[in-house]
């Protein structure tokens, strides 16, 4: 039986402790930015195998802590990973249709999947009085050297810090706070995936090969410039103005 894309997508990204870039540090820093209350409703929408779902349940053991994830078997590795806590629950759905209230939602990138501006708007409509969103997002500096640019070309919404700003601001937000992720956030997510692209190369399955070498141009051009492919964590609330 030949592995279908999505099937050798799926293998490559499995057993991996992150799906994108971020440490548990980002999420302390929103909780303490954003005043995330001890017994908050809590959503980690795009929550992948669940690495920060586990920094949010430290560190908000009273809260009530969702994920949810759109990918059957990411949502089920983060139920494996979550299930000694009983304060979280994770679904598989979608996080564009939330049915619930939240004080905070945190999004480690993954809003993009549904536009900026267009997600916040979503969200907004979920979110309690006084709540609040921390999500991550790709920033471009139009000086940033061409592997920078090469890197996010199949991204071609992505701005510099400005841009993502104004994307903000057009759903009614404002900016609380905002920081890069550092380099040692994406070698959280590059190193794992590196080290897994050679297990299953040395595994010699052809059909696997597009994908794998598909990761390895990823991180090669990370690789040539770290200190340009940013993610900006962005800290927002609802603005007094239209939405
Ligand atoms: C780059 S990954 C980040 C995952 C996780 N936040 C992390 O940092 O490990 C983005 C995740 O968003 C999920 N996603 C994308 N669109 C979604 C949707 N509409 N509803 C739920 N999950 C979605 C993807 O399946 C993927 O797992």
């Amino acid at each position: 039986m030949s592995l279908s894309e999505e099937e050798a997508f799926l293998t490559l990204h499995a057993d991996l402790p992150r799906q994108g870039p971020g440490l548990p540090e980002d999420v302390h820093w929103a909780l303490e930015g954003l005043e995330v209350g001890r017994e908050a409703r809590i959503l980690d929408a795009g929550c992948g195998p669940g690495a920060d779902l586990e920094t949010l349940a430290e560190a908000r053991p009273m809260a009530r802590i969702e994920g949810i994830e759109q990918i059957p078997h990411l949502a089920d590795e983060a139920r494996e990973r979550l299930g000694h806590f009983t304060n979280v629950q994770v679904t598989t759905g979608d996080m564009g249709a939330l049915s619930d209230f939240y004080d905070f939602i945190w999004s480690a990138g993954a809003i993009y999947f549904l536009g900026v501006t267009e997600g916040l708007r979503l969200w907004r409509q979920s979110l309690a009085l006084g709540g609040a969103i921390a999500f991550s997002e790709p920033v471009l500096d139009p000086d940033a050297p061409q592997a920078a640019k090469e890197f996010w070309a199949d991204y071609p919404q992505v701005t510099d810090y400005a841009g993502l700003k104004a994307r903000v601001e057009a759903a009614g937000f404002e900016v609380v706070d905002h920081r890069p992720l550092g380099t040692a956030a994406w070698a959280a997510y590059y190193m794992p995936l590196a080290a897994r692209v050679a297990r299953l190369r040395a595994g010699a399955d052809a059909e696997l090969e597009p994908v794998l070498a598909e990761a390895e141009r990823e991180i090669t051009l990370w690789r040539a410039a770290p200190d340009h492919v940013r993610y900006e964590l962005m800290l927002v609330r609802p603005g007094t103005g239209p939405s």
